[in-house]
């Protein structure tokens, strides 16, 4: 299965900072054979990423979206303006958007939705807090995420679905969980789809790790039996330590 690799750049470049970006990362696109490389700037930045990313392998993706098709949604952007933009993958239930933003499991259900009815591909993003970690929790937490996101959905399309596990208390703290973690949860995961869309459901999806990656450590994750890539936010930001990091994955993969 393809490793897919996503750059969440969060609230980071300019248009030129992103063209900038993605020219230097183009230059070593040959090594990234076998691997599936999306980056995914924030909105304003999309246009000038799809205009160096066209005639690439690298794809675009974006970092949300709203679950409307259009009308009075002040600041949002829809599923069909992203589609329009170049965006091939759409990230959803980030952690940040959760917790920050406040955005609960069923408008992440909608937006899921929405992100398939218009042809995006979405990389749902479920996770624990330190404190639900603590408490022994972890397995309910993202039972209750999956149950709430998946809910209306058919196992045809759940097959096609990057699932991005990143615990909370890992996401830009330098403290990445560990493999046995990872694994753990990626099995849980797997275990959860299985059971409830079925075999070809479980076996199509692909689910990342995402929490503090970088160079060093991601061949720990995507050698893990039920990952097959990562989310990475902090290591992304630098086309040179984001295409190390893609090298080391697919060398850890490839041998
Ligand atoms: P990080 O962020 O790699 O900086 O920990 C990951 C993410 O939030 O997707």
């Amino acid at each position: 299965m393809k490793l897919v690799i996503a750059a969440n750049w969060k609230m980071h470049k300019t248009g030129r900072e992103a063209k900038e970006f993605c020219l230097e990362l183009l230059q070593k696109e040959d090594d990234y054979k076998g691997v599936e490389v999306l980056i995914c700037p924030p909105f304003t930045a999309l246009s000038a990423a799809a205009a160096e990313l066209k005639d690439s392998s690298v794809k675009l993706g974006a970092q949300n979206l709203y679950p409307g098709a259009q009308g009075a949604f002040t600041g949002e952007i829809s599923a069909a303006m992203l589609k329009e933009a170049g965006v091939k993958y759409v990230i959803i239930g980030h952690s940040e958007r959760r917790h920050l933003m406040g955005e609960d499991d069923s408008l992440v259900a909608r937006k899921i939705e929405a992100a398939y009815e218009n042809g995006l591909n979405p990389i749902l993003c479920i996770g624990e807090k330190e404190e639900e970690r603590e408490k022994g929790i972890t397995e309910k937490v993202l039972k209750k995420q999956l149950a709430a996101a998946l809910e209306k959905l058919e196992p045809g399309q759940v097959k096609s679905l990057v699932i991005a596990y990143e615990p909370v208390w890992a996401i830009g703290t330098g403290k990445a969980a560990s493999a046995d973690d990872a694994a753990s949860a990626a099995d849980f995961i797997y275990s959860y789809l299985d059971k409830h869309f079925g075999k070809d459901a479980a076996a199509g999806v692909r689910i990342q790790y995402g929490g503090s990656v970088k160079a060093e450590n991601i061949g720990s994750f995507v050698t893990l039996e039920h990952v097959h890539g990562a989310l990475v936010g902090g290591a992304s930001l630098e086309a040179g330590s984001f295409s190390e990091l893609v090298r080391a994955a697919r060398k850890a993969v490839e041998g």
